[in-house]
């Protein structure tokens, strides 16, 4: 297996794990590190179009580096039992297939399926991004009751602890599950306050940590067609840096340090 395998998850859409995970690719790329990806998330297939963005930008500038990456459709077989087990099959495959690299970086749908089950419990680590909304914290935990603290996990939280177990028995491995807000205003409202007080409170509950965030910032949005990231330099389509494209590579590189990578 690859040193690390890294896994983008959350049972909602839209919160920015494929932006994420191409951010963290090209962070270790430009480490010198040997990364693959993968893409499990086949149908929306985020991922996987902002990398050959990349490697279409790369035809012009040659310096840019590019991860090895595999798309992974889900098994199309009728049975639900066969179909788990194809998928198993593949997966296993692949995560051998891709095990001189040192670091493999799966991005996985904003839904349930099996297939990205399976990919969660093949994780070193699990970045779950979330949105800076009471929404968002109830798809990770459900708060019964706020003044006399009943929660239960949400079923994300749930499936992430059921691929622990599967991890544990797999390998006796252990997954670190990583909560980060991404998307964050720019103002401190006493929203976020609130929502970073009970992240913290149920933190060691439901089994996660949580690291430093991400700030809503236009350049994100900007940079996907031409598959660049904030880290890129050099390359004439990148806008010119200013300073809060400065702070999300601090944003970025607090994160790869929470990661020790
Ligand atoms: N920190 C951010 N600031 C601004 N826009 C962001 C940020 N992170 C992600 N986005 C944008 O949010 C949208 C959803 O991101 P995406 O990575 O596709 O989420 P997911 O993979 O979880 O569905 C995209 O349009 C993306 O450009
Ligand atoms: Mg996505």
């Amino acid at each position: 297996m690859a040193q690390k395998i890294i896994v983008f998850g959350n049972q909602k859409g839209g919160t920015g794990k494929s932006t994420l995970a191409m951010h963290l690719v090209v962070g270790l790329l430009l480490k010198d590190r040997n990364v693959a990806t993968v893409d499990v998330d086949a149908r929306q297939g985020t991922f996987s179009r902002y990398i050959e963005n990349r490697e279409k930008t790369q035809r012009t500038n040659p310096d840019i580096r590019i991860p090895f990456h595999t798309t992974l459709p889900g098994s199309e077989a009728d049975s639900v039992i066969s179909m788990e087990r194809e998928n198993l099959e593949t997966f296993t495959k692949l995560m051998y297939d891709l095990s001189s690299y040192e670091y493999v970086i799966i991005d996985t749908p904003g839904s349930d399926n099996n297939l990205s089950r399976i990919a969660h419990s093949f994780a070193d680590v699990i970045i779950t991004p979330m949105n800076e909304s009471f929404i968002d914290l109830d798809l990770l935990v459900r708060i019964d009751d706020l003044t006399s603290n009943t929660i239960r996990p949400s079923t994300y939280a749930e499936m992430v602890w059921e691929q622990k177990k599967n991890r544990a028995v797999r390998d006796k491995g252990a997954i670190d599950w990583v909560v980060l807000v991404n998307r964050m205003s720019n103002m401190l409202s006493r929203n976020r306050q609130e929502l970073d007080k009970i992240l913290t409170a149920l933190s060691k509950r439901i089994g996660f940590r949580l690291a430093s965030g991400f700030k809503e910032r236009v350049i994100f949005r900007e940079l996907f067609l031409s598959g660049l990231t904030i880290l890129d330099k050099d390359v004439p389509s990148i806008p010119q840096m200013s300073l809060s494209h400065i702070a999300a590579r601090q944003e970025l590189y607090d994160l790869m340090r929470a990661l020790k990578v």
